[in-house]
């Protein structure tokens, strides 16, 4: 499938629902390309015509902080796959483009090579929201690769991987990764459920959620490799599993094609060898054949028979009963679904409860009236109902911290003050452990009480009380999901009341999980939750009260007439702006796959007393990018400081908002809106088009705020319009990181504080870090940056200021499996 990218024709924008629900629509499946990769590799391999790309070299794959390695002993593994391998030594993603939501099957591959001591590896695998392989390493001394194969459910345009070193080890590793889109229907929808004692229902909760593979088994056949399976699978003899050997009677004269009929099973449900052979009962001495599988006590699987009647010479011959664990029976009658064709293959799927046995009997039972009769199985796969845990979502990567006296060492000159400056900023982030974070519970149950922070459950009648009994005169905001009242607790301290009024978009579980990962938000630079209410039904969360407003209300006065608009210098404008770019980069990097705020703009940055600026307000009402309501209300919602991209893409990223950050850059400058609609020229509706052709003219200070005209030094300002730029350039990619706009803005305002003058052309088009000289601060992550060992699940905290409890209705994005 075609990954869509930055240069794609841009579409109306009533054409986006369907353009996305026309990617929905599939027609006959084929195996899609993406995603195999060789990992750690320059070279591509081959496994059944589909080939294995080379990570190293192949630009588009983004595998994180990490390096690779290669076996040098490759006399005992001949496929190139298995002799590279990836290395994770820190939290880092591996990150692939999603285009289609659906089911999809993850099978990760690993060699441990003596080599490189890749068997001393223990790590945890994990997506976003579930953790696939535990404290995992590969047995010393085995040669050939342990692959693990998973099904579950993408609906995120981000797909993360995360291989996490375990305590005590170093480093993770993996050799090769598969991701692609498993064919329509693949699991099924509501299969009965069998428990030991039987089964009176079938399971009604959603199976795509989490599946791992544990057994594949060609019964009565021999082992099929990735080359001769449509799905790369590996299947292997049932011999281990079979318990009365004597019983059965290999079948496999047939060789032809079985017979594969609409609305049963597809080539891909199988592949053609599975279904061209099969254990038959000998009924000589014997009533049924029984299979044991080893599975966990108190665990759910799902058990996938396969039948295809090789045997028979004439139809309507063998009738039989499928049976798991003896109290269950289910007739096979192969005539039924096929239509009276000989030889079509078919399957049934059953979710089995393993209670306290831990194995799991298939039995094929000759019919009670067909004393002469036969029965067979030709396969069987089983697959686990990965429990929900108390999962962890993994935390970002930890930036190495480059030695200060190397920094100091090279300071020189003038440019000391800056650099102490710079470096304190950087420097001086704190490290803290990541909180216990929440569960993310990924069915619709409800997150229990004990989830919850109750440590910041309110009572109604509190808020209640703070607001007046909601008081007309205390609401200070409205929007999409409800009111926002001014209130004063009872112990005095002022509080914002967000209301969310029904059938505002917002559910209870989305509710609940915004307060989960609110809870655990905490920066200076972002508002505060400070309690939340969930008592009859109601939703409220209540934040600390912002003293001084939004920005904008400082900026420029609205069309009633603000009457708080007060002149900000310059020095104070690039602090709030400071501020909230520090706000912006903890939220993009301190949780797992980082939170995209989506609503970034001057109404969302609030002051308090100080004018200390946090960032507001993730919106209540989004619920995805990819959301019918979410594509209207957002597009008008916040026009004029919309990433373009989305239009081509239909995603926002966290360059999304870095985008919407360059506006509020400008609007700080020109204390404009992003959008007059009533203006003179149409070049001056859009702030952002509006200020950029200024500045291509180099004219920039013509149209700044005529408070600042003669208070800001040239080349501040000129650095302020080249970082607003690099903000608003058209591509994600071409935009900073909020780390950058950061690092710019810093330099900004040193630029505005210090006596120093230089000419202007000499940091016109360099960045802050080049004219500063500091070649040895590295600021920015690359995959192939050393990162300390051992140094997994440290979130950053910017500030080291989590004294400041945080925020705010979140937008939250984590990735994947929900
Ligand atoms: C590997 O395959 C990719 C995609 O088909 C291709 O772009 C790349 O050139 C290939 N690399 C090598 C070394 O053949
Ligand atoms: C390569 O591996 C084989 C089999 O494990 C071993 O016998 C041989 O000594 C190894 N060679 C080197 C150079 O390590
Ligand atoms: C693996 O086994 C070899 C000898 O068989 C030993 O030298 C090596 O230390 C072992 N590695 C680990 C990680 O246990
Ligand atoms: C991981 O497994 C190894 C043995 O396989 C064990 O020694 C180690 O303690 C385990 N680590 C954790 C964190 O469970
Ligand atoms: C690995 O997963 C286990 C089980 O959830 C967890 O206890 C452990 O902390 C994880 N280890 C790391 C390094 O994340
Ligand atoms: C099925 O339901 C019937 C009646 O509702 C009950 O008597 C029987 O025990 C149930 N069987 C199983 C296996 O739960
Ligand atoms: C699923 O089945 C259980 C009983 O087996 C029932 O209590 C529950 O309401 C069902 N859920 C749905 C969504 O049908
Ligand atoms: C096979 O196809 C027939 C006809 O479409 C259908 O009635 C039957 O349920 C299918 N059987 C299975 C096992 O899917
Ligand atoms: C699967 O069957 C379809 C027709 O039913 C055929 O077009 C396709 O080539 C087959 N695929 C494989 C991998 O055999
Ligand atoms: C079936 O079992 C009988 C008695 O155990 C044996 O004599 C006969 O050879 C078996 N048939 C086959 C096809 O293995
Ligand atoms: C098979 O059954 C026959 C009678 O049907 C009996 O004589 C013979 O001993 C049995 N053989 C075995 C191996 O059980
Ligand atoms: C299943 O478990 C039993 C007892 O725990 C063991 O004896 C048997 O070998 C296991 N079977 C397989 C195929 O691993």
């Amino acid at each position: 499938m075609e990954k869509l990218h930055c240069h794609n024709i841009l579409l109306p924008l009533f054409l986006l629902p369907l353009q996305f629900s026309s990617l929905l629509l599939s027609s006959a499946y084929t195996l899609p390309d993406q995603y195999f990769i060789n990992c750690g590799s320059d070279q591509n391999s081959t496994v059944n015509d589909r080939t294995f790309i080379g990570d190293n070299k192949y630009g588009s794959l983004s595998h994180g902080q990490s390096t690779s390695v290669q076996d040098t002993n490759t006399s005992k593994d001949p496929s190139l796959l298995y002799q590279t391998a990836r290395i994770y030594k820190c939290l880092s993603p591996y990150e692939l483009d999603i285009v289609q939501s659906g089911t999809y099957v993850v099978r990760l591959h690993f060699r441990a090579f003596s080599s490189a001591n890749l068997f001393s590896a223990h790590f945890n695998v994990s997506t976003s929201t579930r953790l696939l392989l535990s404290n995992f390493s590969v047995q010393n001394g085995s040669n050939s690769p342990v692959i693990k194969e998973f099904l579950l459910t993408i609906n995120v345009p981000k797909f993360r991987i995360y291989f996490t070193p375990s305590r005590g080890t170093s480093f993770a590793f993996v050799n090769a990764i598969e991701v692609f889109l498993a064919p329509e229907s693949f699991i099924p929808s509501n299969p009965p459920l069998v428990t030991p004692t039987g089964s009176n229902s079938t399971y009604n909760d959603s199976l795509s959620q989490l599946l791992q593979i544990v057994y594949r088994i060609n019964v009565g056949g021999s082992k099929i490799t990735p080359d001769d399976d449509t799905l790369l699978r590996n299947w292997i003899t049932d011999d281990d599993f079979l318990l009365t050997r004597e019983a059965a009677i290999i079948w496999s004269t047939f060789t032809g094609t079985p017979n594969y009929m609409e609305g049963n099973a597809t080539n891909y449900t199988a592949p053609d060898a599975v279904y061209q052979t099969a254990e038959v009962l000998n009924i000589t001495n014997f009533s049924k054949l029984t299979w044991r599988f080893n599975v966990s006590k108190n665990s759910r699987h799902l058990v996938r028979v396969h039948f295809c009647d090789i045997v028979s010479g004439s139809l309507n011959i063998l009738h039989f009963n499928l049976s798991i664990y003896g109290n269950f029976s289910w007739l096979i009658n192969p005539y039924l679904v096929d239509g009276f064709k000989m030889r079509v293959p078919f399957k049934y799927d059953f979710v089995v409860d393993s209670d306290d046995f831990g194995f799991i009997n298939i039995s094929v039972v000759k019919g009670d009236s067909d004393q002469n009769k036969s029965s067979f199985l030709n396969g069987v796969e089983i697959m686990e109902l990965m429990k929900v845990s108390n999962w962890i979502p993994p935390t970002q990567c930890q930036q190495k911290k480059t030695p200060l006296s190397v920094i100091l060492g090279s300071l020189a000159g003038g440019f000391a003050v800056i650099c102490i400056l710079l470096a304190a900023v950087w420097f001086g982030l704190k490290r803290r452990k990541a909180k216990s974070a929440e569960t993310f519970d990924d069915k619709s149950s409800r997150i229990s009480e004990k989830d919850l922070n109750l440590g910041l459950k309110m009572t109604f009648s509190e808020i209640k009380y703070a607001t007046k009994k909601f008081n007309k005169k205390m609401v200070i905001g409205e929007g999409g999901f409800g009111k926002v009242y001014k209130g004063t607790l009872r112990n005095g301290k002022k509080v914002a009341v967000k209301r969310s009024e029904p059938g505002h978009g917002q559910g209870i579980m989305e509710f609940q999980a915004e307060i989960l990962v609110l809870s655990k938000i905490r920066h200076r630079h972002l508002v505060s939750l400070i309690g939340y209410c969930d008592e009859r039904a109601e939703m409220i969360l209540v934040y600390e009260f912002m003293e001084k407003g939004t920005l904008r209300d400082h900026l420029y006065g609205d069309s009633e007439g603000s009457t708080s608009h007060s002149e900000l210098s310059w020095k104070q404008r690039l602090e709030i702006c400071i501020d909230s770019a520090k706000g912006l980069h903890y939220l993009h990097t301190a949780l797992a796959g980082g939170i995209i705020h989506r609503d970034v703009k001057s109404t969302n940055i609030l002051l308090d007393e100080h004018y200390v600026a946090k960032v507001a307000d993730f919106g209540l009402s989004k619920s995805g990018p990819l959301d019918h309501t979410h594509v209207s209300t957002d597009v008008k919602g916040s026009f004029g400081y919309l990433d373009p991209e989305y239009f081509r893409c239909l995603q926002l990223t966290d360059k999304s908002d870095v985008y919407s950050f360059g506006v509020v850059l400008l609007e700080v400058l020109c204390a404009r809106p992003a959008i007059i609609s009533t203006a003179n020229t149409v070049e001056e509706v859009n702030l952002a088009e509006w200020g950029m052709s200024w500045k291509k003219k180099g004219q920039l200070e013509k149209i700044i705020d005529p408070l600042l005209v003669g208070k800001i030094n040239p080349n501040s300002l000129r650095k302020f319009g080249e970082t607003a730029e690099k903000c608003l350039k058209e591509c994600g990619v071409d935009r900073p990181t909020m780390a950058d706009v950061l690092w710019d803005l810093e330099y900004v305002l040193q630029l505005q504080q210090t006596a120093v003058y230089r000419e202007p052309h000499e940091d016109s088009t360099v960045d802050a870090s080049m004219e500063l000289q500091l070649p040895v601060v590295q600021r920015f992550p690359s995959h192939s940056f050393p990162v300390d060992e051992g140094d997994e699940s440290i979130v950053r905290d910017d500030d080291g200021s989590d004294t400041y409890a945080s925020d705010v209705f979140s937008q939250l994005k984590i990735d994947d499996a929900r």
